[in-house]
């Protein structure tokens, strides 16, 4: 009797229990769970004590790491309100952020969260950036800032995660291509490749060819005129720098043998007939063609690769290639025979549209395969011979496609991309005869054809790219995961102002 007595006293005082923490559940919102994060980390084992962030935190990091431990203090700064002080050594008790050197893969982290403290280890400053980039999403919206207690380890599948944006349709600001950089950066994608030239405009300053841009960027330029307006060399560094900062690299793209109508208007003597065309406002494309037969050509081309690779941190140098319907077969590797190797004396891969793979030159290229076909037996004959290859199907990654019918902005020659079409692909099985082992990565292209503001870019880029950046990190796909993980992330876009598209997909956290 006594036994059954003090079982349900045992029963009742457990269930106040549970309505006490469930009480206290209700009035703070629960920690993000540790794995909802984008992309998809390769593994996440959630146990133990949460941490939470109070303004007592500091962050302890060594000084190899300290432009890492500033991105962290900035990025805590703006999510709690406190700036968290960057120290060597952190007091004994004190809560800390410890980044910490330790054994992983390139670009890879370790992160674990207990109730002391939070500990984010690499072998690198890239692998401690991306464990603060998914730390960033582990942070709650709101107070208490509390972070899930236990461990993720963490790699990319993909060395190259790449977004693009296209300047010479229309001209973006060095604002707002930043602005870009800080959001790319947040998914861990690591190459933004600025498209810097076609037939509308010319959008980077070139010492030896001045015309380029006091005529090929002027105001009137770009699609309708309305897009005028180029990077000087001061501009581009200091973009080359930012994004380095963010452990993004940038990619220059000067697209030709086509393409190229806005330098032909600058300089007619890149014309065969020597005469200059009429400046192009249009989307019309495969109408232009430098002169393949002219030594003119090649000291145009030599001159801006030159300037070009010394602006250039970075491995590669794209070099278009792409719809030179203008130029015969015959020429356009003739051209190309040239061009490749010119890119790798100035000590830059090249890299170009899968158009290149024509040319024998490059079995020592990138190419980047923009065809919506699974089947290309050029590019794969040249896999076979080492080109590798970057990931950007039309029909599943151009971000300048339209979502649906009813989209406002973009274009839908290549199809509609929704949400689950750009996410639902593998990159590394995709085009027959293109195996995992000769893919670099992915990359979303987002051309400006339609574009004109920061919001045009925000709106076409987001959620996609975030679809594109979970196929180039993570180990597999699950699409339920992805929009349970998307609809969560929704208010850290809207937090920020940043004006995504609603997916009816998605069913979005408010
Ligand atoms: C392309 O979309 N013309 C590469």
């Amino acid at each position: 009797m006594r036994t059954r007595l003090a079982a349900i006293l045992a029963c009742a005082l457990t269930l106040s229990l549970v309505s006490a923490a469930s009480a206290q559940a209700a009035a703070a919102p629960p920690a993000v769970a540790l794995g909802s994060v984008i992309p998809a980390p390769v593994e996440v084992r959630a146990h133990g004590s949460a941490f939470r962030l109070t303004a007592r935190t500091v962050i302890e990091a060594p000084q190899s790491a300290r432009a890492v431990a500033d991105r962290l203090a900035e990025a805590v700064h703006t999510a709690t309100g406190h700036r968290p002080a960057i120290v060597r050594h952190a007091p004994a008790h004190a809560p800390a952020i410890t980044l910490a050197a330790g054994r992983t893969a390139p670009e890879g982290y370790r992160l674990s969260v207990s109730r002391s403290g939070i500990t984010i280890r690499s072998g690198g400053n890239a692998g401690l950036f991306n464990g603060v980039q998914t730390l960033r999403q582990l942070l709650p919206l709101r107070a208490p800032f509390t972070v899930a207690g236990g461990e993720i380890a963490d790699q990319p599948r993909f060395a190259y995660r790449g977004a693009f944006l296209d300047l010479a349709r229309h001209f973006h600001t060095p604002a707002e291509v930043k602005r870009y950089i800080d959001e790319i950066s947040q998914f861990k994608v690591n190459y933004l490749h600025l498209h810097l030239s076609d037939d509308q405009g010319w959008r980077i300053q070139i010492d030896s060819w001045p015309r380029l841009t006091s005529v090929g960027g002027a105001s009137g330029t770009g699609v309708d005129g309305v897009g005028g307006g180029f990077l000087t060399k001061a501009d581009y560094r200091e973009l080359v720098r930012y994004a380095a900062a963010r452990y993004v690299t940038i990619v220059p793209e000067i697209d030709m043998p086509g393409h190229v109508n806005a330098a032909q208007v600058a300089y007619p003597e890149l014309t065969c007939d020597g005469v200059a065309p009429p400046p192009r406002t249009d989307t019309a494309v495969g109408y232009s063609s430098l002169c393949i037969g002219q030594e003119t050509t090649y000291r145009f081309v030599e001159d801006v690769i030159r300037e070009l690779a010394a602006l250039t941190p970075g491995p590669f140098l794209h070099i278009g290639g792409d719809e030179a319907h203008a130029t015969s077969e015959a020429d356009y590797i003739a051209f190309q025979q040239r061009v490749i190797p010119l890119v790798a004396k100035y000590g830059k891969q090249a890299y170009g549209w899968n158009e290149i793979t024509k040319a024998p030159a490059s079995h020592t290229a990138v190419a980047q395969n923009w065809s919506s076909s699974t089947t290309n037996p050029t590019l794969a004959a040249a896999v076979a011979a080492g080109t590798k290859v970057i990931m950007s199907p039309a029909n599943l990654t151009y971000l300048d496609m339209k979502y649906d019918p009813s989209t406002r902005l973009g274009l839908s020659w290549a199809g509609y991309i929704e949400v689950r079409t750009a996410y639902d692909w593998d990159p590394g099985t995709h085009v027959t005869g293109v195996p995992e082992s000769a893919v670099l990565g992915v990359e979303a292209p987002l051309w400006s054809e339609t574009l004109r503001s920061i919001e045009d870019i925000e709106f076409m880029a987001f959620p996609r790219l975030a679809a594109i950046a979970e196929l180039g990190w993570s180990p597999s796909r699950d699409w339920e995961s992805f929009r349970t993980r998307l609809g969560a992330y929704g208010p850290r876009w809207t937090a920020r102002g940043v004006g995504f598209y609603p997916s009816p997909q998605i069913d979005w956290t408010s």
